[in-house]
């Protein structure tokens, strides 16, 4: 079978410096945001990636045009209100949560009826979370028991809502906030915490958005209908894609890695904050600030002294992508490691919480899961001589790349179905993983 690959040993020690591809969350961001500033938006290393093009398409249907520089991209913002948009406008999400939940709250304002659909793996999700608030506000939504494809038509006279986001979803949040902007009036969120890339981006651009912190809620006060001007920006590192060599080197034998140029926003930096606990060798390095957002290296040394964790579920969803890695880590550390209240990981491209324990399972792994809440069983000796596949039924990439992070440090024969899938998030995995030297066919 052409999309599978096969791995047979484990990669051999290395020191190496790296940079993995751009930022996702803020990839879609610049672009949605860029598309509806007043003015010419210059993007600079934005990601190449499906879930990106399929961003870029959708923006050019709702009559966005841009034009792609060899350093960056122009993006001729219409402002708010300015989508050109035929009635019965399909829009295509393709696989990405993100740009489907988002693009809803963009086109709120929009009295056109527009259909939104996506891949196999976006039409079994759940989209419930952004169809009630979108109805508080006025926007009219058909839908198959919440499931795509969704038929959609916004006004022009939408009402400010008052919502508590109770999920830890930013993509939920900035479904609100992104209607919100199209929304004569100030609409209120009291949001669990979750990414802040859309709020950051707001206020950098000046726009009327108060945010107070509290303990584990972001109060969130946006005036709508206040159109801002376009900007420049750079897009950093991936931490989430940085995490697949973070782990790499934490689980190989003697090595070390420094990836330079990471997104470091406290609300993504989870990873580093359990692994910290877990004993692993990692800092921090020349960490600065960029339009509000941290960005710096990170350095990684392996040991042998990985031990459990109980994670507080208060980490949850700074970790949200990273947890196929951190269970993998857990698997091979001392101790009995326990995580609460992951319910949100089976929302995700594909039902990450029941397709961990399966994998664990097939490596060898004891867990044991009571509701959302799961306990694994660590083995610091795990070595596999067996023959491992891996069909990647939904074709999710961080499946198909943590599996791979797991046959290139655990030993055995593996096969993992579905390559192609890493073209979601991360299309130089393989590339930058053969260049440690890794042995793939
Ligand atoms: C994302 C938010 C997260 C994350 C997804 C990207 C975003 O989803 O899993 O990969 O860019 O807003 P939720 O906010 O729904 O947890």
């Amino acid at each position: 079978m052409k999309n599978q690959i096969k791995i047979e040993s484990p990669i051999k020690p290395f020191k190496k410096q790296i940079e993995v591809s751009s930022d996702k969350s803020l990839s879609i961001r610049c672009l949605l945001l860029s598309s509806i500033a007043l003015g010419k938006s210059k993007i600079y290393n934005l990601l190449e990636s499906e879930d990106v093009n399929n961003t870029l398409k959708v923006i050019k249907k709702l009559g966005v045009n841009y034009i792609k520089k060899e350093k960056f991209i122009e993006v001729h913002g219409v402002g708010i209100n300015g989508f050109k948009i035929k009635n019965n406008t399909i829009i295509d999400a393709g696989n990405s949560g993100t740009l489907a939940r988002l693009i809803m709250g963009l086109c709120s304002g929009n009295e056109k009826k527009l259909k939104i659909i996506g891949d196999n793996s976006l039409s079994k999700r759940d989209f419930s979370r952004v169809i009630t608030p979108l109805n508080l506000f006025g926007v009219q939504i058909l839908s198959n028991k919440n499931l795509l494809p969704i038929e959609m038509c916004g006004s022009n006279l939408l009402r400010p809502i008052i919502y508590e986001e109770k999920k830890g979803s930013a993509q939920i949040k900035t479904c609100i906030i992104f209607s919100a902007i199209n929304t004569h009036g100030v609409t209120k969120i009291k949001a669990l915490h979750s990414r802040n890339h859309t709020e950051l981006l707001l206020k950098y651009l000046n726009y009327p958005i108060k945010i107070k912190k509290q303990k584990n809620y972001d109060l969130i006060e946006l005036q709508g209908l206040n159109q801002f001007r376009s900007f420049d920006y750079k897009i950093p590192g991936d931490i989430s894609s940085a995490s697949f060599f973070i782990t790499l080197t934490l689980l190989s034998k003697d090595s070390e890695l420094l990836i330079k140029n990471i997104n470091l926003n406290p609300s993504r930096i989870g990873i580093l904050k359990i692994l910290k606990k877990m004993n692993a060798k990692i800092k921090i390095l020349n960490i600065k600030n960029y339009r509000g957002e941290l960005v710096g290296n990170i350095k990684i040394k392996s040991t042998r002294r990985l031990k459990s964790i109980n994670c507080p579920a208060s980490l949850n969803s700074a970790t949200i992508d990273e947890f196929l890695l951190i269970f993998l880590i857990a698997a091979k550390s001392k101790g009995i490691s326990i995580f609460k209240d992951l319910g949100e990981l089976n929302k995700k491209e594909s039902p990450r919480l029941d397709v961990a324990i399966k994998f664990l399972k097939m490596i060898g792994i004891k867990t044991k899961r009571v509701k959302n809440n799961i306990k694994i069983y660590g083995n610091p000796e795990l070595k596999l001589n067996g023959k491992y596949h891996v069909k990647n039924f939904l074709k999710d990439h961080r499946v198909f790349m943590m599996s791979a992070i797991a046959a290139l440090t655990l030993d055995g024969h593996w096969t993992i179905d579905d390559k192609d899938s890493i073209n979601t998030s991360f299309p130089n995995f393989l590339r930058i993983v053969k260049n440690f030297g890794a042995k793939i066919n």
